[in-house]
C-alpha cells in the first residue's frame, strides 16, 4: 500500500480494524482517508471480520437495497460483540438512520456520518477510553447498555464507567469542513482519486445525496493541485477528480486558510492538473448536464492527459419525467451538451445513469429514454430501477409503477443499450489505443488494460516483452464484447 502517510503511524500496533465499503467511488475514496486516519491513530488494518477489534462499515443509502446491506452485516456479527469487538457504521446510512441505528442494531458502538470524518480521532479516543474501562471485554454484552449519546467533541465524563458507549458523528448539511488529510492510503500505487467538491445543493426529487453528504463546499484548487503534485512524486499517472457534482466546483480561494488569491474554474482546475508533471491521465466524476459547460471539452481538447470520457447522467430522455425529477435541464439542453462532446477534437466516450419507473413515468416516457440512448450511443449506462428514499421531495409522490414493471422497463433498456454498445464496441477492432495495464487475469492468460475511453481492452503479449502493472502500451482490439474489448500488445 502506497500512501501519504507520516511517520508516526505505528505499524505493529495490537488495535486491529476491518472496514468493508458498500456504494460509490466517493465513498471507496472516503475509506482510504478513513483508514489513513485509522492507521494514523496506531491501528492496523485486517482482512476478516474475526481478526479486527473493531468492525466499521461505511455505508451507501442511495437505493433501498444498498441500506439493507449494512443491516444484514450487522445482523450477521452480532453474535462477535461478546468477543469485545466494537462495530461502527460510517457513510450515508449512519448520516440518513442517525441514532435510530442504535435502536435497531444495538450492538453499534459508532455512528459517523462523512461530514464529521475530521472528528474520528477523537471519536476513536472515547471509544478507546471507555474499551480500556470495561475489565473484561468479553462481560461486555452481558450488561444492560445504557442509553446515551456522545455527540461530537463534548466529551461526557460518564463515558468511562459505561460499557456500551454510543458515539455519534452527525455534523448536518450546513458544515463548511472538507475532509482533508494527509494520511490518505491509497490501495492502487498507480492512480487514486482526488476530492475536488464534497455534498450537493441540487435536490434532484429521488436523491437522499443532499441529505447524507450536507452542502456543497469545494476545496481550493491549490490544496488539490498540492495533493495532485505529491502524488504525481510518489508516481502516480492517472488522477481521478470527485465530487457528486464536479461541474458546480467554486474555487474558494481567499478563505482563511486557502492562502492565495487566482480563483479556477473546474475546467481550469482540471486542466492544471492534467499538466502536473508525471501525470498522464485525469479523469472527473460525477458531472451534472445543467452545470457542464463547454470550457470543459474545450480543455480536454487543449490538454492531451485529460481522458476521452465524460460521465453525464442523464436519469431519463422525457422532459416531463425530468421536470418531475427536478433535473433542471431540458432534453435538448442535454443533448446540446453532448453536441459539444460530439464536436471534440477526440472522440469522446459517453456514459450516462438513467432511473426508470419514477413516479408518474409512463409508456410514452420511458419510450423517450429508449431513443435517446439511440440518439446519443452511450457506451455504458448504470440503469437503476427508482426507490423511493427518506427526506427526498419524491417521497411525497406515489410509488405507483410496480416493481415487476419496474424490472421490465429495466429489462428493455438494458437489451437496448447492449444492442448499441454492440454495434460501437465493434468498430474498435483493428484499432490501437494506449492501455494502462491493470493486472494479470491468469485464467485467461490475459493482461488487463483500461483505455483512455474508460474502455477494458485485455490483451495478450509476448512473454519477452510481458508488461508492467502500471505501465503504458499500444494495445490492437482484435475482437468486441458488448463491454469490453480483447487485442493483442504491439511491439
Ligand atoms: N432510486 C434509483 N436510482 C437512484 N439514483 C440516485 N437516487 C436514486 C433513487 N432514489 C441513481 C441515479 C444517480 C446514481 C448514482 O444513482 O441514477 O445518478
Ligand atoms: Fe443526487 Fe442530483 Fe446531487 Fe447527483 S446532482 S448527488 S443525483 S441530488
Amino acid at each position: 500500500m502506497k500512501g501519504l502517510y507520516s511517520k508516526n503511524m505505528s505499524v505493529d500496533s495490537n488495535k486491529t480494524f476491518y472496514l468493508e465499503t458498500f456504494g460509490c467511488q466517493m465513498n471507496v475514496h472516503d475509506s482510504e482517508k478513513v483508514i489513513g486516519t485509522l492507521v494514523h491513530e496506531g491501528y492496523r488494518q485486517v482482512e476478516t471480520v474475526e481478526q479486527a477489534d473493531l468492525i466499521l462499515y461505511n455505508t451507501c443509502s442511495i437505493r433501498d437495497k444498498a441500506e439493507q446491506k449494512v443491516f444484514h452485516r450487522l445482523a450477521d456479527y452480532k453474535k462477535l460483540l461478546a468477543q469485545g469487538k466494537k462495530f461502527g457504521v460510517l457513510g450515508c446510512v449512519a448520516q440518513q438512520e442517525g441514532e435510530k441505528i442504535f435502536e435497531r442494531a444495538p450492538h453499534v458502538s459508532l455512528v459517523c456520518g462523512s461530514a464529521s470524518y475530521r472528528k474520528l480521532p477523537e471519536m476513536l479516543f472515547e471509544l478507546e477510553k471507555n474499551w480500556a474501562a470495561v475489565p473484561n471485554r468479553a462481560e461486555e454484552s452481558q450488561v444492560p447498555s445504557s442509553e446515551f449519546t456522545h455527540s461530537g467533541n463534548t466529551r461526557n465524563p460518564r463515558l468511562a464507567t459505561q460499557s456500551l458507549v454510543r458515539i455519534t458523528g452527525l455534523d448536518d448539511r450546513e458544515t463548511d469542513e472538507c475532509f482533508e488529510t494527509e494520511f490518505t492510503a491509497r490501495t492502487n500505487p498507480h492512480r487514486g482519486y482526488i476530492t475536488i467538491i464534497e455534498g450537493c445543493d441540487k435536490f434532484c426529487a429521488y436523491c437522499v445525496v443532499p441529505f447524507t453528504r450536507g452542502k456543497e463546499r469545494s476545496r481550493t484548487s491549490e490544496s488539490v493541485l498540492a495533493e495532485a503534485r505529491q502524488m504525481a512524486d510518489l508516481g502516480y499517472t492517472e488522477i481521478q477528480l470527485l465530487g457528486q457534482n464536479v461541474n458546480s466546483y467554486k474555487d474558494p480561494a481567499g478563505k482563511p486558510g486557502g492562502g492565495f488569491s487566482r480563483k479556477r474554474t473546474f475546467a481550469e482546475l482540471l486542466a492544471a492538473v492534467g499538466e502536473v508533471p508525471g501525470i498522464r491521465r485525469v479523469r472527473f466524476t460525477t458531472s451534472h448536464p445543467r452545470d457542464f459547460g463547454r470550457d470543459i471539452i474545450e480543455a480536454i481538447d487543449a490538454v492531451p492527459t485529460l481522458c476521452d470520457h465524460v460521465h453525464l447522467p442523464v436519469q431519463s430522455g422525457s422532459d416531463r419525467v425530468l421536470n418531475a425529477m427536478q433535473r433542471l435541464y431540458t432534453r435538448e439542453q442535454y443533448m446540446e451538451r453532448i453536441a459539444w462532446m460530439k464536436a471534440a477534437k477526440r472522440e469522446i466516450s459517453i456514459t450516462s445513469d438513467v432511473i426508470v419507473g419514477f413516479p408518474g413515468e409512463t409508456e410514452e416516457d420511458f419510450a423517450e429514454t429508449l431513443s435517446l440512448l439511440d440518439e446519443v450511443g452511450y457506451d455504458s449506462v448504470f440503469t437503476f430501477k427508482y426507490s423511493p428514499r427518506p427526506n427526498t421531495p419524491s417521497l411525497a409522490l406515489e410509488d405507483a409503477i410496480p416493481d415487476e414493471e419496474k424490472a421490465r422497463r429495466l429489462e428493455v433498456l438494458m437489451a437496448r443499450q447492449r444492442e448499441i454498445q454492440i454495434a460501437r464496441y465493434k468498430k474498435y477492432i483493428g484499432i490501437i489505443s494506449e492501455v494502462m495495464v491493470e493486472g494479470r487475469n491468469e485464467s485467461r492468460a490475459q493482461w488487463i488494460g483500461r483505455t483512455s475511453q474508460n474502455k477494458t481492452l485485455n490483451f495478450t503479449a509476448p512473454e519477452p516483452s510481458a508488461p508492467k502493472v502500471g505501465s503504458y502500451v499500444p494495445v490492437r482490439a482484435t475482437a468486441s464484447f458488448p463491454n469490453s474489448l480483447v487485442g493483442e500488445m504491439v511491439v
